[in-house]
């Protein structure tokens, strides 16, 4: 039987955080065992907003590697870059032409974005979200393991497969496009930021002690937890939103530590802040040791991770092709046959 299909991926933005590798990466690297598996790094999405040219090929290129460190294993799944497979810009074109713009002012991480750049917001950002649609609906992806942040997106690659497409185009019922389902699992799907606990992590903040990415040495990690904000409760506990400080930090330990909620909760209830946040940064330092030492062995032979892109390329154009030139001749283009999709 056909394995079900998962498709993810981050931007090369800036450092991989704890809330994108517990909200996301570490899930995708349970779902290669039972699914095929592509995942990409999202460098048209990373343009979207102004970036640094000289920092952008250094990032996709890590951020690439750090997939590899975290045990995406390239003999179980697909891991390529997104730009070097054009049918994404392509499929993204056709999308948008279907696409109502009202769809698209509604989403509520462009109205977040879109105030940072004040009056500098790109066509492209307000189109993310398409580009985001075609990446997924390129793979006929089943599942799209994601934080919370993404439902809205995966909801409108939902609208766009179904409404857009399948009911406009398809002649004989038969989908077109598959309609995807977002795998967003429910106590890791955010992870808030170390210095405020109301606000998800995220690599734009400007603090740069509210995440911790994967790259951080054990002393960084160990400063930036004495420093995340704290209360001045008795005990710790989950739940309390009073308390989205506690919750947060309990609940990254219960994942990374392994123990999960219930035995956390108890082992914590009479703890203060200066017996938990050592137990917390050893925790983390754990998790992510291995990650770095695989990382390095994998920076220092770039070669490794390129063949790596190089095959990963080569099957995710094998199926991208496929669906496009479905589309393409589903809303009535004229095919080449010359044209060696
Ligand atoms: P990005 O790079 O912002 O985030 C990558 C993944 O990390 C998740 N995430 C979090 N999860 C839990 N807690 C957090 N604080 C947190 N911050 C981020 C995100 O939900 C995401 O799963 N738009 C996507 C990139 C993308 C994509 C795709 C994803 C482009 N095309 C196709 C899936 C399928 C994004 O948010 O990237």
């Amino acid at each position: 039987m056909n394995r079900k299909r998962v498709l993810s991926g981050v931007q090369p933005t800036g450092a991989i955080h704890l809330g994108n590798w517990i909200g996301a990466i570490r899930n995708w690297v349970e779902l290669q065992k039972s699914h095929e598996t592509y995942v990409c790094v999202v460098d048209l999405h990373a343009i979207t907003i102004p970036h640094d040219p000289k920092l952008l090929a250094k990032n996709t290129l890590s951020t690439a590697a750090l997939y590899v460190a975290c045990g995406m294993n390239p003999k179980e799944c697909s891991i390529f870059i997104q730009s070097h497979i054009s049918a994404h810009s392509e499929l993204c074109w056709l999308l948008n032409c279907i696409t109502p713009i009202n769809w698209l002012e509604r989403m509520i991480q462009f109205k977040e974005k879109a105030i940072k750049q004040g009056e500098n917001v790109s066509v492209g950002l307000l189109d993310y979200p398409v580009l985001m649609a075609a990446d997924i609906l390129l793979y006929d992806a089943d599942l799209v393991p994601v934080g919370e942040d993404q439902k809205q997106h995966l909801e409108l690659a939902r609208d766009i497969a179904q409404q857009r497409i399948n009911s406009r185009f398809s002649l004989d019922n038969r989908e077109i496009l598959k309609v995807p389902k977002p795998l967003i699992m429910k106590d890791s799907a955010k992870v808030m930021s170390l210095t405020e606990g109301t606000s998800k992590m995220s690599k734009s903040d400007p603090n740069e002690n509210s995440r911790i990415t994967l790259l951080d040495p054990p002393d960084v990690v160990t400063k930036k937890i004495k420093r995340a904000k704290t209360d001045s409760y008795l005990g710790l506990e989950f739940n309390n939103p009073e308390r989205p400080e506690a919750d947060n930090l309990l609940n990254i330990y219960a994942i990374l530590s392994g123990s999960g909620r219930e035995v956390v909760a108890k082992e914590c209830s009479s703890m203060g802040w200066g017996k938990f946040k050592p137990l917390l940064t050893d925790a983390i330092i754990a998790s992510i040791e291995p990650i770095q030492t695989r990382y390095k062995e994998l920076i220092a032979d770039q070669g490794e991770v390129q063949r790596i892109l190089d095959q990963g390329k080569e099957q995710a154009q094998e199926v991208a092709d496929v669906t496009l030139k479905r589309v393409k001749t589903a809303i009535g283009l004229l095919g080449n046959a010359k044209a060696n999709y």
